[in-house]
């Protein structure tokens, strides 16, 4: 059978990668997907450069819509990125009749269910294993492999950029903007690391996680997202002190009793001895907790050219697979079939979050004031878990108090919060850490 024809938009890390690894496994990939499957153009501004990577016999473009019209090809990968073009291209190649493959979380975040009723209605794929944890294949665990269970909660390091940061603030005791800067000297972080640092790339793959899990519409606008700015050196090591390690961890979990999910980003503690406590460097690994396999655990690398083409390769096999299969029995893009997609199932505002909470409050090394925090958190219905204070240092009249406290709702904790800050007390803005045991 003639070899499938694929079109290649953006040919920078992840697109050299998956022309790379098509290359050097394609006896491999061939045997395993049923037919050859070719790259017939790729799409690069600088064409030189393109041209220098791919050799003759590929048609370089640097004009996207160039490969989206060529009536020859059939999957369409987009490693573009971004809203912009990329969304252009991958509506025109759809309505072109084209499958598309692409790594592309933001686009697929916000805009997934206008791309996938438009691919539905075309009776093509669009596949996107790339887009959520690079290298591992965490999108067909949960849509394939787990369909059998009900899905009870998902929870994941996503991002490698804040896991390496993360990391080196606990293993060097260092602070956030330095270890930044040598994140971004390293290439490990962006020169605008917004994306990354502020919890909205994690934000954009657990809004997919969330989906597939759950079978609903993506909803990236009603995520909770923190990231790590503001987050101190200080309380990595008394979370250290405690047996807990801090992560930025995306979290989408069934609230039955509020006919909701959760879906939020945040940095939270984590006990040591879990494993994905030690989930280190720019690794990612996510969890799922499912009724019938119980917890299952899924790591490796989340990003680079090699990890990320994996992936997309991966599509390209199942795409080319399922090219010819009737449309209506093929996997559904969101795992649940798109008639079935449950609106009704809300995303819940993270006022209604349970959880357990780290606090560190800087206080006044004075009379009473254990006693009057301790009063407002038990007004508000909060139960302490563990109490953390060293003596104040010689001269100083101040020291930090840390609390864990047992699960409550958000709510009550903005509540308490409110009140203790306002004491005169208090000396500085009181550091509070959501904390999930994974059990
Ligand atoms: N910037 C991402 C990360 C990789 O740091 O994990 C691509 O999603």
């Amino acid at each position: 059978m003639k070899p499938i024809q694929v079109g290649l938009l953006g040919f920078g890390t992840v697109g050299g990668g998956t022309f790379q690894v098509l290359a050097r496994n394609q006896d491999d990939i061939s045997r395993r997907a049923g037919r050859g499957i070719e790259v017939r153009a790729v799409c690069r501004r600088d064409l030189a450069a393109a041209r220098a990577a791919v050799g003759e016999g590929v048609r370089v473009v640097a004009d996207p819509m160039a490969i989206v019209n060529d009536p020859e090809i059939d999957i369409v990968v987009e490693l573009i990125g971004g809203e912009g073009v990329a969304k252009d291209v991958v509506m025109a190649a759809i309505d072109a009749g084209k499958h598309v493959v692409t790594a592309n979380k933001a686009l697929l975040a916000v805009h997934g269910n206008e791309v996938f009723a438009a691919a539905h209605a075309k009776g093509v794929m669009v596949a996107f294993e790339a887009a959520v944890a690079g290298g591992i294949p965490i999108i067909k665990a949960l849509r394939e492999s787990l369909a059998g269970n009900r899905i009870e909660w998902v929870a994941g390091i996503i991002n490698g950029t804040t896991n390496f940061i993360l990391s080196e603030m606990r293993a060097k005791g260092l602070d956030f903007d330095s270890v930044l800067k040598e994140a971004q000297r390293l290439g490990y972080a962006e020169a605008d690391p917004s994306f990354d640092v502020d919890g909205i790339d994690a934000a954009h793959k657990l809004t997919l996680l969330a989906s597939i899990a759950f079978g609903v519409p993506v909803q990236f606008d009603k995520a909770h997202v923190e990231g790590l700015r503001g987050l101190s050196s200080l309380d990595i090591k008394y979370a250290e002190q405690l047996g807990y390690r801090i992560k930025l961890l995306g979290i989408t979990r069934r609230r039955d009793e509020l006919g909701g999910i959760e879906l939020r980003v945040h940095p939270t503690l984590i006990p040591t001895q879990r494993l994905i406590a030690n989930v280190e460097g720019a690794m990612n690994a996510v969890m799922v907790q499912a009724d019938a396999a119980g917890t299952t655990l899924y790591y490796g690398k989340g990003a680079g050219a090699e990890p990320t083409a994996s992936s997309v390769v991966a599509d390209l096999v199942d795409v080319t697979r399922l090219a010819t299969a009737d449309p209506d029995h093929r996997v559904p893009h969101l795992a649940f079939q798109p008639d079935r997609l449950d609106g009704s199932l809300r995303i819940l505002p993270m006022s209604g979050v349970r959880s357990s909470y780290y606090l560190r409050l800087r206080v006044a090394d004075e009379t009473g004031v254990l006693s009057r925090i301790t009063t407002i958190l038990a007004e508000n219905d909060i139960s302490i878990d563990a109490v953390l204070q060293r003596e104040s240092l010689e001269g100083e009249r101040q020291t930090d108090l840390i609390i864990l406290t047992h699960t409550t709702v958000e709510e009550k904790m903005d509540r308490a919060l409110e009140f203790m800050q306002s004491l005169p007390s208090v000396l500085a803005p009181i550091a509070r850490i959501r904390k999930e045991d994974l059990a």
